[in-house]
């Protein structure tokens, strides 16, 4: 089947990639002539494991390309997926205007069966705005059918998750338009992956509803770590012994310095403005929203703290992207905990596997970017731990203290037992752990 995926972003490119990697013949399309140029040099504009390598193999054996012509993609294909932007505006509503100028290119070139997706997350409503949208710019020349399948990629591990994803979603309003779908996802449905078949509405619903209660859990994890720290317990083995109720689940009760990325942030946002348009109000995801944002303040003072003053005191930081195995620097909340840092007077020495590209013109011009964790430790009071890249938890710790002016970790994403880096000789600050747990039945996450 031939399809065309507009938009070669994050999601759309991901998607055009496994796509052809399930034997479809995949046109890629983007406006941006540079980065359509690049991938025809098999350079990827982002950074996801394993990514380059599915796109190369799958342009070689002709089954991608790319291109910035959307009209002639469009009539070849038998499927469009749109997958452009929905940046937030500045009331926290999705900006639609690149789906609807898709929506209208689709009406324009409709000249045959075409079923539309929107893969971007979209607000509840959209999937009848392309419908309208197609239907006067076609004329109601041919027949053609919206579906709503939303993505649920996380960056880092997209691949694993287009590859095994815990459910595919599909809301469509014609058996016809399914049956297209169950063609292209053959693969997943072979593989016993659960299909969920809905109207539109509540495919767009899944998706917000989805990454509303993911939100949730994390702010419910950094209250309830705040609280741990308040009465002596240990949030990691509160997580644990909650997580292991199947009715909660262990994923997710990671505590930290607040989420971020493109999506969470955006998301909650846009599920709270759909509420209040509808009349309603979704206390809990206000209280998400606020609860966000108190954790990212508490970080600086909890820094500050741990240093005895930051007036004068060199930082440093490990991790500035907004998660590990990304260079996402999206509403990451190192931002504010670098602006933090350096509007009280410290010098930050930073290190990021991927993101210090993407971060230096975010973060303050004083900041010095460093070529690992142990340069950034060089001189240094004391290291932060901001993201949870896999490459911090197995730091060489006696390198790391010799290097340091003082033996300090401040661990904002709990990657260490707190005894370990006592018995290297660390003064150790985590999230949720005020004290250590005793040995006699401290079981750990
Ligand atoms: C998220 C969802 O997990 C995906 O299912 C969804 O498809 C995607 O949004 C989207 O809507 O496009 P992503 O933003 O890539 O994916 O990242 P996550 O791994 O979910 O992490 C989001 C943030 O929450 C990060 O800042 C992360 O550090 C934080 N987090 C996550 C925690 O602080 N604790 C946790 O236990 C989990």
């Amino acid at each position: 089947m031939k399809i065309c995926v507009v938009g070669s972003g994050y999601v759309g490119l991901v998607t055009g990639a496994c796509l052809a990697d399930f034997g479809m013949t995949v046109t890629g399309v983007d406006k941006d002539a540079d980065k359509i140029a690049a991938l025809e040099r098999g350079e990827i504009p982002i950074y996801e494991p394993g990514l380059e390598e599915i796109v190369e193999k799958n342009v070689r054996a002709g089954r991608l390309s790319f291109t910035t012509e959307l009209a002639p993609a469009i009539r070849e294909a038998r499927a469009v997926f749109i997958a452009v932007g929905t940046p937030p505006l500045p009331d926290g509503r999705a900006d639609l205007s690149f789906v609807r100028q898709v929506a209208e290119a689709i009406g324009d070139n409709l000249n045959d069966y075409k079923v539309v997706i929107t893969k971007s997350t979209v607000p509840v409503g959209t999937g009848q705005m392309v419908e309208r949208v197609v239907r006067e710019r076609s004329g109601g020349s041919q027949e053609f059918a919206v579906v709503s399948n939303p993505e649920f990629l996380r960056e880092g591990s997209a691949l694993e998750d287009f590859y095994r994803p815990d459910r595919v979603v599909i809301g469509a309003r014609t058996q016809r338009a399914v049956d297209v779908m169950l063609e292209i996802y053959a693969p997943l449905k072979a593989a016993g992956v659960p299909f969920v078949i809905a109207n539109v509405e509540s495919s767009e619903m899944i998706k917000y509803a989805s990454n509303g209660f993911l939100a949730t859990k994390i702010s419910f994890i950094n209250e309830v770590a705040e609280l741990c720290e308040a009465v002596g317990a240990d949030v990691e083995v509160v997580a644990r012994g909650m997580g292991l109720d199947n009715r909660i689940g262990p994923k997710f009760l990671h505590p930290g310095p607040g989420f971020g990325g493109s999506c969470f942030p955006k998301d909650t946002r846009a599920v709270a403005q759909i509420a209040e348009e509808h009349g309603l109000r979704f206390a809990i995801i206000d209280a998400v929203l606020d609860a966000n944002e108190r954790v990212k303040q508490r970080m600086v003072p909890k820094i500050a703290g741990a240093f005895d003053g930051l007036e004068g005191r060199t930082v440093a930081v490990l991790g500035l992207a907004f998660k590990g195995d990304t260079d996402d620097m999206r509403e990451s909340p190192a931002i504010p905990i670098v602006e933090g840092l350096v509007a009280a007077g410290a010098r930050v020495r930073a290190f990021d596997p991927a993101a210090i590209e993407q971060a230096r013109p975010l973060l303050p011009e004083a900041v010095t970017y460093c070529y690992d964790a142990y340069d950034a430790a060089r001189g240094a009071d004391g290291v932060v731990i901001a993201t949870e890249w896999n490459q911090f938890r197995a730091l060489e710790l006696e390198r790391l203290r010799q290097l340091l002016t003082r033996p300090l970790i401040v661990d904002l994403r709990n990657l260490y037992e707190p005894e370990r880096v006592a018995a290297a000789g660390f003064h150790y600050v985590s999230v949720g752990r005020s004290q250590a747990t005793p040995a006699v039945g401290g079981e750990r996450a």
